[in-house]
């Protein structure tokens, strides 16, 4: 079977290209380059353009037709961008993931694997969340995810498209071969910030110490990227059987079960560098929650997936790719 990924060209659409590739899942990947990387799709059955481009959608399929499903990975994912410009956000995210539903449905592909996120949950108290708990998304980002997820329901429960959510938590790492890996230099995310923070001996800033959580540090849960692919691949082989005729839209979360704050991420880190980062504590950024981690036993259920590689692992996996980038994409 053929697969087409939007925003293959991306840290995790790239993952989930590799990881279908080393089991004969051909994927077609669809990117505009916008953030994606031209390296990570050399030498990859690829079409440069924007998902919202009919013309170009239906040629992949005239190309290809033996494409059985789409995941669409392909969205803009900055947080902070989107509390700048969150029209552009909704124009992107939103806008353009309708125009992709009428283009998919046009040719015929009614299975959609949708990249979702954590970040659709409200604050939690207990601190673990499940597909039943509740979304209140805080960011324009979130909310396109958000927006996303109500209106692929609403569309399955009235055409032949049937769609898989799939929310990411954290995620850390890289591909084990190291094909691919994050290619953003700079993003928000805590482990991205640590490693540049220790490469530039730099003070890493823990940001917030007041949070209810073990320590008082905000929780995360950190999900190995390769982990994240394979649950692609898993979910494209049985989708048949999880998105049904009669349950044509379910969300799954992609997380660990377990959560980690802060401070223990850093001395995670410090087990794994030969020397210590330096690291300050100052107040909590705005806006920012304790956090939060994922109950998974939906996903252990309906699609037999269960993390399987450690923190550990996806921390030095992520260092190991921050030395191999500069090779594979250059100093950027
Ligand atoms: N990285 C995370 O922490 C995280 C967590 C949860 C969910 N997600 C979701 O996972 C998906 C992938 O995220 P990522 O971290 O790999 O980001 P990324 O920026 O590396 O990948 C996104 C890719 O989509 C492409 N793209 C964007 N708009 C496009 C368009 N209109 N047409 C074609 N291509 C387009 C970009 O060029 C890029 O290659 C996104 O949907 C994101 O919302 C990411």
């Amino acid at each position: 079977m053929k697969v087409l990924i939007t925003g293959g060209a991306g840290y995790i659409g790239s993952t989930v290209a590799s990881a279908c590739l080393d089991v004969d899942l051909v994927p077609v990947i669809i990117d505009d380059l916008s953030t994606g990387r031209r390296e990570f799709v050399d030498d990859r059955v690829f079409y440069q353009g924007d998902v919202q481009d009919g013309p170009l959608i239906d040629r992949i399929f005239s190309e290809h037709p033996e494409i059985g499903a789409t995941i669409h990975c392909a969205a803009l994912a900055n947080v902070p961008d989107s509390v700048r410009d969150p029209l552009r956000y909704y124009r992107d995210n939103v806008g353009k993931s309708l125009s992709l539903i009428d283009h998919l449905l046009r040719n015929g592909c009614e299975r959609l694997i949708f990249s979702s996120s954590a970040s659709i949950y409200g604050a939690s108290e207990k601190l673990e969340v499940d597909e039943g708990s509740p979304v209140q998304p805080l960011s324009p980002y979130a909310r396109t995810k958000a927006t996303c997820e109500l209106m692929f329901e609403d569309i399955a429960s009235a055409s032949p498209l049937r769609v898989l959510s799939l929310r990411y938590f954290n995620p850390i790492g890289a591909d084990p071969h190291l094909r691919t890996g994050q290619h953003l230099s700079a993003t928000s995310a805590v482990l991205d910030r640590m490693i540049q923070a220790w490469l530039n001996d730099d003070v890493f800033a823990i940001t917030g110490t007041d949070y209810p959580t073990r320590d008082g540090s905000g929780m995360r849960d950190y999900v190995h990227v390769w982990d994240l692919a394979q649950a692609h691949v898993l979910a494209l082989r049985q989708f048949d059987e999880v998105c049904t005729p009669q349950e044509r839209y379910v969300a799954v979360n992609l997380g660990t079960n377990d959560g980690t704050t802060v401070k223990e991420l850093v001395a995670a880190f410090n087990r794994v560098v030969p020397t210590p980062l330096a690291v300050v504590e100052v107040d909590r950024r705005p806006g920012d929650i304790a956090g939060a981690y994922a109950s998974n036993k939906k996903a252990l259920e309906v699609l037999g997936w269960s993390p399987r590689l450690s923190l550990t692992q996806g921390i030095q996996d992520s260092l190991e790719w921050s030395e191999k980038r500069k090779e594979v994409l250059g100093r950027v």
